[in-house]
């Protein structure tokens, strides 16, 4: 099973990550105090704030801390650098379209933030642990943040609903009566009421990325990253996923979302990241990005996708 395997990869590469995590960070563990950690906490916000006082996003609830917050993140793969000194960060409840051309390191960004892939240097902050430089609960983690991929990664032999309740039930150990009131809720508001007892294989493919992100759901995360959720999607059935993205955001889900759907990005992010070549050349509002870019990059990208 292709995609049994490919959890059972995922695993094995979080387990890399959580041993890798713990012998680098020998020196952190042993002062490991919460009073420590906090204390290192505030002043890398204060840090950030002096340094890059444009990069801030624009989102109402300025006081709030960030769910996530990124600093000086690098990550390469051989000799290829494919994250450059990335600084982000995403407000609860906020929605950023990260936008760019392919290889410009959008994957791998949504793959730091969930642990999928591990930092050669700097922090990913969420709540205030830093992912990347202490000993991390990895499950834990993955299930507060959601993710789903282009390619579902649906459990083929089981049907729609086993498919949303399997991780709350092994992972969370929740009650199976509860995992199944949830898929249900999940899946009647994805638009799939009627398919809950379907074989997975029986769906089209917009319904299986809806199965996906009803299943996401279902572990209750606080943020959901989305990794080009269309892009394997025939264009007539595109508008179905995104509306129950649509949907979600306007529910206050925090998301982070790498698109090809400008309209998309447009309509829905509370704010847009322009992605070039290992760093983020640009980012803000939806109307400054598409209306009044800055950078000669981004009018360039914009233009091979709006400007035909
Ligand atoms: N696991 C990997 N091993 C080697 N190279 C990788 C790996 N993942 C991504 N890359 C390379 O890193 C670059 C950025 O990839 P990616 O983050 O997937 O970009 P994007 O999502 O913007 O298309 C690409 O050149 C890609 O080939
Ligand atoms: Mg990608």
């Amino acid at each position: 099973m292709e995609e049994l395997q490919q959890t059972v990869s995922q695993q094995d590469q979080l387990r890399e990550t959580t041993q890798q995590t713990q012998a680098g960070e020998t020196t952190q563990q042993t002062q490991a105090g919460e009073t420590t950690q906090q204390t290192q906490a505030g002043e890398t916000t204060q840090q950030t704030q002096a340094n890059t006082p444009d990069a801030q996003p624009s989102h109402d609830n300025q006081a709030a801390e960030p769910l996530i917050r990124i600093e000086n993140l690098r990550k390469s793969f051989g000799d290829l650098e494919v994250l450059k000194d990335i600084n982000f960060e995403v407000m609860p409840g906020e929605v950023v379209s990260i936008i760019g051309a392919s290889g410009s390191g959008k994957s791998t960004l949504l793959r730091c933030i969930n642990l999928l892939e591990v930092p050669d240097s700097g922090h990913v902050w969420f709540h205030g642990s830093d992912l990347a430089g202490e000993r991390t609960n990895v499950n834990e983690l993955r299930e507060s943040i959601g993710m789903v991929f282009q390619s579902f990664n649906l459990f083929n032999n089981k049907n729609v609903l086993d498919n949303c309740t399997l991780a709350p039930v092994t992972l969370k150990k929740c009650s199976k009566a509860e995992a199944e009131e949830r898929g249900r809720r999940h899946l009647t508001a994805v638009g799939l009421a009627d398919f809950i007892d379907a074989p997975a294989t029986s769906l089209s493919g917009g319904q299986k990325q809806r199965v996906a992100i009803a299943r996401a759901l279902c572990m209750e995360p606080e943020i959901m990253l989305f990794d080009e959720p269309t892009s394997a999607l025939d264009p007539e059935i595109v508008g179905e996923v995104l509306n129950v993205m649509r949907d979600l955001a306007a529910e206050g889900m925090t998301m982070v979302v790498v698109t090809h759907e400008m309209e998309f990005a447009r309509s829905v992010s509370d704010r847009v990241v322009f992605m070039d070549a290992g760093v983020i050349a640009e980012q803000g509002s939806p109307e400054d990005i598409f209306g009044n870019p800055r950078e000669p990059r981004t009018r360039e990208f914009l233009a091979r996708y709006l400007g035909e």
